[in-house]
């Protein structure tokens, strides 16, 4: 069994104990799928206040669903669709206050307020993209964006 119940005391140390876990979970799995799955679940259990927590990944330069937690989500996207999209043209995290003022937002459910999408990329490719979503406005910080992008760097090695 896995038992990965972490429960810090603060933000910085939940990060550090989720990156931990995630190194655990994936090291010497070189299954793609399997890694992404268990680390969507993973992220989901741990990050309070999140609805949706998964994986895009780039298949011809376009965005396709992977492994993910939450509800059923748009299985498609362009690099001009969505905040997934931008994220993965400019190669940039993109951490979204409001997804309701981002011009191409895709609502995959209503209820998302905020997100943070973060690209992976291994050697200069692109490999996809990791989304989060919050009902919450304004739910993801800079040290959110700190601890996500690690979770990145972790998972691009195993994708
Ligand atoms: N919010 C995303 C679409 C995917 S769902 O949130 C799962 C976007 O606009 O990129």
């Amino acid at each position: 069994m896995y038992d990965f119940k972490i429960a810090a005391v603060d933000t910085a140390t939940m990060y550090r104990d989720l990156a931990s876990a995630l190194q655990g979970l994936v090291a010497g799995e070189p299954d793609a799928i399997a890694n992404m799955a268990n680390a969507a679940a993973l992220i989901y259990e741990t990050l309070p206040d999140v609805n949706w927590v998964g994986f895009y990944r780039n298949i011809g330069d376009e965005l396709v669903l992977g492994p993910f937690q939450g509800r059923p989500a748009c299985i498609r996207m362009t690099f001009d669709q969505g905040v997934c999209g931008a994220a993965a043209k400019t190669e940039r995290v993109q951490r979204v206050e409001d997804v309701n003022a981002f011009p191409s937002h895709i609502a995959c459910d209503a209820a998302s307020a905020s997100e943070i999408v973060v690209p992976l990329i291994r050697d200069g490719e692109l490999l996809g993209v990791l989304d989060i979503d919050s009902p919450t406005r304004a739910r993801f910080t800079q040290e959110d964006e700190a601890g996500v992008v690690k979770l990145g760097q972790i998972l691009s090695r195993v994708l």
